[in-house]
């Protein structure tokens, strides 16, 4: 990065930051609804290097491309939010960043649903907090990272990938109470063998449907008069007239339901229990909540005919990528029969 920097700014770096991506093993489009994810970090992470400037500048290697931005103005609606709302957050709670350069390195795949935007909140946070010697927590890190996509970025997502990249270990995975934004970690068994997918197709266009599914789920809760559908069972959700807020509420309280269990599968080291537990989450997500494409459900069920324990979409959906858990002796038989049927798909991390 320090080479980098001073070619491209012409002085050395003042301070730097790091975040990686993320896989969320199961439990999705439950955090908005204060319910339970299982994300793991990824190995492949986003760096930030910066230097005090004349005003805010940024560069990234990815798009080759330099801007120039005002946290304090409006949102310019491009990729330069998610580093000037993270900055707007600092700056809101009185810590005091000046103008800076900054230079961004990744090798999280944008589009991709494995949290690249996340992962740069969090790295530029962690630049910033850096340079002016103030300190954070990583909980509040996460906090922070979520209110700039909530509030500069526009999209209403939930604490899942946040806390994920600022909280998270390598090699274990985190039990995330969005409750309370509590997480556990629970070591990973070395039987599980994690292969995360990209389907070839990127999710696009996706943060309307993304907004949407919110409103819906919070929309229920109304109904059901509780505060969020963590509150509510199966039997309740039955009870629910409009079809449409039944099936998202239905995905949120069994997906929170699959998740402890899954906790349970870990810790047992059963691959078979948690194998099914991804199963059931991609049909739910595909049935009740309706975030999968083709794309998806193929390569899904091209995984489990090649031999899978389980695989299921991640993240959002609408596109990007799959999780698969495979036997480890057998994950390079299992990549060459998913890649002949899905020609299109490529590995982000396995
Ligand atoms: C996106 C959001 C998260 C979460 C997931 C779905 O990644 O940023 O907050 O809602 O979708 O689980």
């Amino acid at each position: 990065m320090n080479d980098a920097f001073q070619r491209i700014f012409a002085r050395p770096v003042e301070a730097v930051g790091q975040a990686p991506g993320r896989v969320n093993l199961i439990g999705d489009h439950t955090d908005y609804a204060e319910g339970f994810c299982l994300p793991i970090p990824l190995t492949l992470k986003t760096d930030v290097a910066l230097a005090r400037a004349e005003r805010f500048g940024v560069f990234s290697l990815a798009n080759d491309e330099m801007c120039v931005f005002d946290p304090l103005g409006a949102a310019r609606g491009d990729w330069t939010d998610y580093v000037a709302g993270p900055i707007r957050q600092l700056i809101d709670r009185s810590i005091d960043i000046p103008p800076v350069d900054i230079l961004i390195r990744s090798s999280i795949p944008q589009g991709a649903g494995v949290s690249s935007s996340a992962a740069l909140e969090v790295a530029v946070i962690r630049a910033c907090l850096s340079l002016v010697g103030a300190d954070m927590t990583d909980g509040d890190i996460a906090r922070a990272a979520q209110m700039a996509e909530n509030n500069y970025c526009g999209v209403q997502c939930g604490i899942l990938d946040q806390m994920a990249c600022a909280v998270g270990r390598p090699g274990e995975a985190l039990l995330l109470d969005c409750r309370t934004n509590e997480g556990r970690s629970v070591a990973v068994p070395s039987h599980f063998h994690f292969m995360v997918v990209h389907c070839g197709q990127d999710r696009k266009l996706a943060d309307g449907a993304y907004n949407a599914r919110r409103r819906a789920v919070e929309h229920a809760a109304r109904q059901l008069g509780v505060l969020t559908l963590r509150d509510a069972s199966i039997e309740m959700v039955d009870q629910l007239n409009d079809s449409e807020q039944r099936q998202r509420a239905r995905h949120v309280v069994s997906e929170n339901a699959r998740v402890l269990k899954a906790i349970d599968a870990l810790e047992r080291g059963d691959a078979d229990g948690f194998g099914h537990l991804m199963y059931d989450s991609h049909r739910s997500l595909v049935d009740d909540f309706e975030v999968s494409v083709a794309a998806l459900d193929r390569l899904m069920e091209s995984s489990m005919a090649a031999g899978a324990y389980g695989a299921r979409l991640t993240g959002a959906g609408f596109g990007g990528c799959i999780v698969a858990l495979v036997a480890p002796d057998r994950a390079a038989a299992w990549w060459a029969k998913v890649l002949a049927e899905n020609p299109k798909s490529w590995i982000v991390q396995g």
